[in-house]
């Protein structure tokens, strides 16, 4: 029987995907990573006194593995002064005895926000049509945006070092990431999947112009390539697709790939190696594509060797630790957005 409340409260903010927002939200998030970072790491962390989220709780609801995004967002949580709650696939009664729906309604009755790692895309905007708090799309299988957040303060990083007097340094919080990313280009060589595609909403806007090389037969969804087709119209950076990776690194500044079989591909894998031969990043694919002489390498983990040697995997040019540690600070910098302050 119904007590005659509204189960229903206003509409909170979410984040499921970057194309949801402005290249100056996207930037200024960054940037609010940047401070995060420097007051943690290289200032007087025991100077914070206030921990804003302080007797809240942010659930981990995640029907599929992880190590960054977990430890990232729980170690975030912790530092912001609320507790992190890890709901995987093996502990709750999703997907076994309740549906989606049920839980969202009642997990988010009990929370005050959600990170959830789901499988279909669909599922994500269930929780967030159905949820009374803010929901974090920690993974779908066509968006990955605490990534790609990560993935922009790493390249702003980089380019902010690289121009810098004292490199040794740091310094990235000293300027912003709007004066820094403009005008590079970005190689992709690999699947078409969820990574690419949020780079494909994110990078564009921001003036980052993006070159995809995938094999025949592995292309982005429709919708995303006409939202990133219509941003680079905005900034004057360019989209492009190909099936050679080579075409795709002409002139670029940095090449990124992913694994080729996605989790939920498994069944896949013999097909997908065949497929994606010739598509491994090595210094011999750079120098043959006729890459920018200072370009380099990004991964969002975890990296199976097929899809780049050690050779550049573990070279200088490779940013692929601090890229993976930036998940800390930007997912920092969305759950303070979402569930301190109240929106990005
Ligand atoms: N890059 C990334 O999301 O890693 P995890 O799957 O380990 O969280
Ligand atoms: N494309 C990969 C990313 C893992 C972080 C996957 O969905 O499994």
């Amino acid at each position: 029987m119904s007590q005659g409340f509204s189960t229903k409260c206003a509409k909170p903010n979410h984040f499921l995907t970057t194309a949801d927002y402005t290249a100056e939200q996207l930037l200024d998030l960054v940037h609010r990573s940047i401070q995060f970072k420097v007051e943690s790491k290289y200032h007087h962390p025991q100077a914070r006194t206030e921990r804003p989220l302080t007797g809240k709780t942010l659930a981990l609801m995640f029907s599929k593995r992880s190590t960054r995004t977990r430890v990232a967002t729980e170690t975030a949580t912790a530092y912001l002064g609320g507790s992190a709650m890890f709901l995987g696939s093996q502990d709750i009664q999703l997907g076994v005895n309740e549906s989606l729906l049920d839980t969202s309604r009642v997990v988010s009755s009990m929370v005050d926000g959600i990170m959830a790692r789901v499988g279909g895309h669909e599922e994500i905007e269930l929780l967030a049509q159905e949820s009374r708090v803010p929901i974090i799309n920690a993974l779908s299988d066509k968006y990955h945006p605490t990534q790609i957040l990560a993935d922009l303060m790493a390249i702003h990083e980089h380019v902010h070092h690289r121009q810098s007097k004292t490199p040794d340094q740091y310094t990235a919080h000293t300027q912003h990431p709007r004066e820094t990313l403009k005008g590079l280009k970005c190689a992709w060589v690999g699947d078409a999947n969820n990574i690419l595609q949020e780079i494909l909403v994110a990078f564009p806007k921001c003036g980052i112009s993006v070159a995809a090389a995938c094999p025949p037969g592995y292309n982005c969804d429709d919708d995303v390539v006409a939202i990133a087709k219509a941003d680079a119209e905005k900034t004057g950076a360019s989209v492009t697709f190909t099936t050679k990776p080579e075409e795709a690194i002409k002139d670029c500044d940095i090449i990124v790939t992913d694994t080729w079989v996605s989790m939920g591909q498994e069944e896949e894998k013999k097909k997908r190696l065949q497929e994606f031969a010739g598509y491994q990043v090595t210094m011999d694919l750079a120098k043959r594509g006729g890459a920018k002489p200072d370009w380099f390498f990004m991964h969002c983990l975890p990296r199976k060797p097929e899809e780049v040697d050690d050779e550049v995997f573990y070279s200088d040019r490779s940013i692929v630790f601090p890229e993976a540690e930036n998940r800390k600070w930007t997912i920092m910098a969305v759950i303070d957005a979402l569930m301190v302050r109240g929106g990005i």
